[in-house]
């Protein structure tokens, strides 16, 4: 099943019958010509992406990143958008940006009413399990990732029936339904201190068995797998990094652990996407190497002019499918709505609470 034929609909209503756009009101279509006005409003937001944007590209973009920051206070919206999103999405109009956890934690602390979430299926879905009484917003519903389509709520049930006591453990990258069915959530930031808080010998990880794999090598716990893995980070090879260190022999790099074990070996450190944002920011080397989706080394370049990145990156043609264009549809036309069963999601909140109660 893929993510778009899961239960959730853009026009499904949630309590009152209604859809997002009949509950907030129509606006109307912004005006999107580049004028003295906008060029003026939007110049600081050039200022940060104008080593990557062309100012003959600015001009198409810029009446779109104004119209989304206009429409946004009338919505009472927040826009949450992950460290994989494109420099004008991140620089232009997210107000949160973040790894998987940030965006979770943040999910709980917002006033706003609706959440505009920009990322795939699985966190605008996190988002609705911890925030229900709010509207969650995702610019394409079929933004979705072969980790969380690799295993359902059915798989885990079947697990726990043949392995007994074992604690299951999911990635956060994984659908309402599997978190449901598991005993805590973790993210890549903090996978092995929820490996180690059951005080146990076995523990499952799932659905990422190379995250497993690395996270398995850092403890005395058995971290048992399942056979998932994302498709981005697992085309890197240690092969090919080792052919960059020949060649740059002084190039730090620094790998996301959803890469293969072999490759996070070669690599000095490992660790989520904001930890490895915190890295280059703190240590600041003059050559970086980042094995992971190719907008993280472009959204903070702005930031580390004295560093300089070497790009073996891979899209993930699921946060690709969020665009400026399709957020400033999703506010003008309130869609499309995340809607999550009830039921379902008070037992994935179990899940995803435990983890942010562990408060590491
Ligand atoms: P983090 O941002 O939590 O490291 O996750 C990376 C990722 O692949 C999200 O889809
Ligand atoms: Fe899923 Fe990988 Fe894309 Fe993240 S980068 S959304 S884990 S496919």
């Amino acid at each position: 099943m893929t993510v778009a034929q899961t239960a959730y609909s853009a026009s499904e209503p949630i309590t009152t019958g209604l859809t997002a756009l009949e509950r907030f009101g129509h606006v109307e279509r912004p005006d999107l010509r580049y004028t003295p006005e906008i060029a003026e409003a939007t110049a600081p937001i050039f200022e940060k992406v104008k080593h990557f944007i062309p100012a003959i590209e600015w001009a198409a973009l810029a009446p779109t990143i104004h119209a989304i920051n206009k429409l946004k206070k009338e919505r009472n919206a927040v826009i949450l958008a992950h460290n994989y999103m494109t420099p004008d999405i991140y620089h232009g109009v997210a107000d949160i940006f973040g790894d998987s956890l940030q965006l979770a934690i943040e999910a709980t602390r917002t006033d706003a009413e609706v959440i505009v979430q920009c990322g795939v299926h699985f966190m605008a879905e996190t988002s609705k399990i911890l925030s229900p009484e709010k509207t969650v917003l995702i610019p394409d519903m079929r933004a979705g990732c072969s980790l969380a389509e690799s295993i359902t709520g059915a798989d885990v049930r079947a697990l726990r029936e043949r392995n007994p006591g074992v604690p299951i453990i999911t990635y956060v990258n994984t659908s309402a339904e599997v978190k449901a069915e598991c005993d805590i959530c973790c993210t890549s930031s903090n996978a092995l201190q929820v490996v180690e808080s059951f005080g146990v010998d076995r523990v499952f990880l799932v659905p990422d068995k190379y995250l497993a794999a690395n996270i398995g090598k850092k403890t005395n716990v058995e971290v048992l797998v399942w056979d998932g893995a994302c498709e981005v980070h697992e085309r890197f090879t240690a092969e090919e990094l080792r052919d960059y260190r020949r060649i740059e022999p002084d190039v730090k790099i620094i790998a996301h652990p959803e890469c293969p074990p072999e490759v996070v070996a070669e690599a000095d450190f490992a660790g989520s996407t904001a930890h490895m944002i915190d890295w280059v920011k703190t240590r600041r080397p003059e050559k970086v190497m980042m094995v992971t989706e190719c907008s993280m080394a472009d959204n903070i370049a702005s930031e580390t002019p004295d560093v300089n990145y070497i790009r073996p990156c891979n899209l993930c043609p699921h946060m690709k499918r969020i665009t400026l264009g399709k957020i400033l549809d999703s506010l003008v036309e309130m869609k499309e709505e995340v809607v999550v069963d009830p039921e379902v999601a008070d037992r994935a909140r179990t899940a995803v609470e435990r983890m942010i109660n562990l408060k590491i």
